[in-house]
């Protein structure tokens, strides 16, 4: 059976480890400007059906990086977006390519592609999760914070893929996540069960609040999202409202450890999720969080195509 990378929730902590590991090993070399090309004759197809400035780049500037090649495929150009089905469409492109990465709407779409695609197929995010981005993270945090054990993460905002994919890291990795979101704005409910199933294991402390301060307090990391995802744009006057209480700001901060850092997988709108003061104060990482996404996808790419030895 093809290996795939869909979620976290398929990896155990051992897994998650090993490619923290793996990018620190990528990053020293492509910053060395070392001759490191395990990736040469491979080649990504990358499929797009929102839009991207990080995920492609990362992707595809890592791939060459890295002696491979990528392909840029978006949906407006491809037959998949006049009406050819998902499975007819992973069934050709993994015909031509070596390794695809999708970003698509709902989730049953990418585990779909997923089935029918005879190479390894990535998440670059769906509706549900976007785990590669939050791989990113957990190597962002390893750098700044030297640790990702003894961790207390705080999620504000949206319930959103990105909140998912915190839970079911948590899950996996066993540090304290508060998630603070309106009723009305929750993170998913099959998500959240999954997640408190894998902190049974893994010893991991969940806590679901409406008090931004709740779960800002203490905190070693606070970290929020857009208000409106792509694709919820109808929904964003009625989020907005909703949101407002959870703003990532001076007052917010206050309540977090001295040295907390603040992260956001980008794009950002400041003055909304977030205040100018906040991501743009010597708190704020995010401009090292979205270079380390090339690091964390290219350890997946390697791992996927038996390339990291
Ligand atoms: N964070 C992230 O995935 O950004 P893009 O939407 O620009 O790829
Ligand atoms: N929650 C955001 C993340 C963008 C990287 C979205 O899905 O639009």
């Amino acid at each position: 059976m093809v290996s795939h990378c869909l979620t976290f929730a398929d990896l155990t902590r051992d897994d998650i480890l090993y490619l923290l590991d793996l990018s620190g090993k990528i990053k020293e070399k492509i910053k060395s400007r070392e001759e490191y090309k395990p990736l040469k004759g491979v080649i990504l197809g990358m499929i797009f059906e929102k839009s991207s400035t990080r995920t492609r780049l990362s992707f595809e500037a890592g791939m060459k990086r890295l002696g491979g090649d990528a392909i840029f495929l978006s949906s407006r150009d491809i037959q998949l977006g006049m009406g050819e089905t998902i499975e007819d469409t992973a069934r050709v492109v993994s015909r031509y390519v070596d390794i695809i990465m999708i970003r698509t709407f709902e989730h049953s779409r990418l585990e779909r592609f997923a089935h029918y695609s005879s190479v390894p197929v990535i998440n670059a995010l769906t509706d549900l999760l976007h785990p590669c981005q939050l791989l990113a993270d957990l190597f962002t945090i390893k750098e700044k914070l030297g640790r990702i054990d003894d961790i207390k993460v705080a999620y504000v905002g949206d319930g959103n893929n990105m909140a998912n994919s915190w839970l079911i890291a948590a899950g996996v990795m066993g540090f304290s996540l508060s998630v603070a979101t309106p009723k009305d704005c929750a993170v998913n409910g099959h998500i959240l069960d999954k997640a408190k199933d894998l902190a049974k294991g893994s010893g991991a402390r969940i806590v679901i609040t409406e008090d931004p301060i709740e779960a800002v307090r203490d905190a070693d990391v606070i970290y929020t999202d857009v208000w409106a995802s792509m694709g919820q744009e109808e929904q964003k006057e009625k989020k907005h409202a909703l949101l407002r209480p959870y703003q990532v700001n001076g007052e917010l901060v206050k309540y977090a450890k001295d040295n907390f850092i603040f992260m956001h997988c980008l794009p950002a709108h400041r003055g909304e999720e977030v205040t100018g003061d906040v991501i743009d104060s010597d708190h704020s990482v995010v401009w090292d969080e979205a270079e380390n996404r090339t690091y964390a996808q290219l350890a997946v790419v390697l791992k996927l195509m038996g390339r990291d030895k």
